[in-house]
């Protein structure tokens, strides 16, 4: 199938005066590919919109109060929508009017430390509703605009997972300690990179953590329950990233590389791989 993009098509065929721009724009628009993505007024989910619309797909952005950013990449904008009430998410699906969805990323999300010290319950119920509960209600709820074919992306973190192994950061300490000293071995030692030497070792984020890990729990459910109807998902990880949430951490990478490698997981998924807990960089993660 080829998908136009609505833009380029427009600016092609204007020369030719007998034909119809709003029905070519009816067509070609059918035959886009719909994402509908969630928390996409900063962050991942801004970048999700810029580099799927760039890419010539129809971008549903859906978020609680729009950005300037947002605003300027043009895309389709249901704002005034929080994901944790039940009156918005109808009001959404309302507003869809039966538009067909051919990708859901479940990507908005919210981070609080919560240490054993100072173990804030409210604070891990909200995690809770916002993380894990929030995504499947949403998803539950759009089913009726996925068709076969149609995939679902639950944007979990890494920090949901129980074996919680930190390749990343201890390949960048390995490295660091490497040209600091020259001597591989006390590196390696130092930092070891082999699976079994690191396990969840940093503990803490109690809600976060706590809500993640149902998530990746439901992803897996709903893979388990959607394949007889033809619908694949995808459980991701976008790696360390430099967005609002992660104080925009100069360890990070930044939302465009990252969510570079998440299309190219999305672009990946399938009946055969529906279920895989997945690192923007293609690594499958562990439970
Ligand atoms: N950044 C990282 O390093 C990293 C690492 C692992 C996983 N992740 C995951 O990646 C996803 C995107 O993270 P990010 O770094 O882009 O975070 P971010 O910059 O903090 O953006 C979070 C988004 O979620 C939205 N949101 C929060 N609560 C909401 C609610 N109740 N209803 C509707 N929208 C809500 C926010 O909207 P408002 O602007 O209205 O608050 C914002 O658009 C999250 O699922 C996160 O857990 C990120």
């Amino acid at each position: 199938m080829i998908y136009l993009n609505y833009d380029k098509s427009k600016q092609y065929l204007k020369n030719f005066r007998d034909i119809n721009l709003d029905f070519v724009y009816l067509i070609t628009k059918k035959q886009m590919v719909t994402y509908l993505i969630t928390g996409a007024n900063r962050g991942i989910g801004l970048e999700f919109c810029r580099q799927l619309k760039q890419r010539g797909n129809h971008v549903i952005a859906v978020c609680r109060e729009v950005s300037q950013e947002l605003l300027e990449l043009d895309v389709s904008i249901e704002t005034g929508i929080d994901l944790t009430s039940d009156t918005d998410i109808k009001g959404l699906l309302k507003k869809l009017n039966g538009q067909k969805i051919d990708v859901l990323i479940n990507n908005a999300a919210i981070l609080e430390r919560v240490t054993l010290d100072d173990l804030d319950i409210n604070s891990i119920r909200q995690q809770f509703e916002v993380n894990a509960i929030a995504p499947l209600r949403l998803t539950k709820t759009l089913l009726r605009n996925l068709t076969t074919g149609s995939k679902i992306i639950l944007m979990t973190s890494r920090m949901g997972s129980i074996e919680d192994i930190a390749i990343d950061r201890l390949v960048r300490t390995h490295k660091l300690y490497f040209k600091a000293t020259g001597n591989r071995q006390q590196a390696t030692e130092k930092c070891p990179n082999s699976l079994g030497d690191c396990y969840n070792t940093s503990g803490g984020s109690y809600g976060y953590r706590m809500s993640k890990v149902a998530l990746c729990m439901a992803g897996k459910s709903l893979s388990v329950d959607l394949k007889p109807k033809n619908i694949a998902v995808a459980i991701l990880h976008p790696g360390l990233v430099k967005t609002r949430m992660t104080n925009f951490t100069p360890n990070g990478i930044t939302p465009e590389k990252s969510v570079q490698g998440l299309i190219a997981r999305i672009d990946q998924l399938n009946l055969e791989n529906t279920g895989t807990f997945w690192h923007s960089n293609g690594e499958i993660l562990p439970w």
